[in-house]
């Protein structure tokens, strides 16, 4: 099977001249069907950037990005690539079913298709109860699991997370990973998650680690 991405001295750099900061250096990295892969770093190593690059979300500034396991365009079929963001981004003015249809309307989908795969993502998640709420109504890791519902709505086949248990106590990162790992395994999706916390990063199969942009696959965590 061809790999979901792959890349090659991949680079994004922002601003020019003196202010210039690379955020993502010469990045070489592949991604495989149904790979678990945790990506640490400290903060400003390039976690974002690099899974918003591994989303096309962001331009490179040099290097090659390829999707081979998505017909070469990762926007195409649209919903393919999902991504659960650093920052909090339910819309507060909709509730929780109207998030979660809004990347399937997005898509393409009719309202009344849309709403219902929304609903079976919730269910799928056991969130069903939150169907109603809006997102101020809610907890914040329950709102993390929204988001999460969000992302496989579109019943993606790369998955990308960034910080999803950031900013959550212990018990609640770890029942947010639960979420993400077995919404991977339902989807048979590739699972890539941007974390500083060494417990969720433990959960993963592959290690990767970002060091001032540097990108280094294969890697061990000291003991
Ligand atoms: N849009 C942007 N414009 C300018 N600089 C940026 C932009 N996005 C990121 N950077 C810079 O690129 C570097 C890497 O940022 P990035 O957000 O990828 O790091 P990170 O590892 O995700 O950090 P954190 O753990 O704090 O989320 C930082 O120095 C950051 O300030
Ligand atoms: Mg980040």
């Amino acid at each position: 099977m061809s790999a979901l991405f792959r890349c090659r001295a991949l680079g994004r750099t922002f601003g020019a001249g003196a202010a210039a900061v690379t955020a993502v250096a010469e990045a070489t990295c592949r991604i495989e069907p149904g790979d678990r892969i945790a990506v640490s770093g400290a903060s400003g190593s390039g976690k974002s950037t690099l899974l918003h690059l591994i989303a096309g979300l962001e331009t490179p500034t040099s290097g090659e990005a390829e999707w081979p396991g998505l017909g070469g365009d990762p926007r195409r079929p649209p919903g393919a690539v999902a991504m659960v963001f650093q920052a909090p981004s339910l819309l507060p003015a909709l509730d929780v079913t109207e998030n979660v249809s809004l990347p399937l309307l997005l898509c393409g989908h009719e309202p009344a298709e849309a709403r219902k795969r929304a609903i079976a993502a919730l269910e799928l998640l056991g969130l069903d109860e939150l169907a109603g709420r809006l997102p101020e109504e809610i907890s914040g890791g329950q709102a993390q699991r929204v988001v999460i519902a969000r992302a496989i709505a579109t019943r993606p086949v790369l998955l990308l997370a960034d910080e999803p248990t950031g900013q959550l106590d212990t018990g609640t990162a770890a029942a947010v990973l639960d979420v993400l790992l077995a919404a991977a395994a339902h989807l048979d999706a590739a699972l890539v998650v941007a974390t500083h916390d060494e417990d969720v990063a433990a959960r993963l199969g592959t290690r990767w680690h970002m060091r001032d942009g540097h990108l280094r696959t294969g890697w061990a965590a000291p003991c």
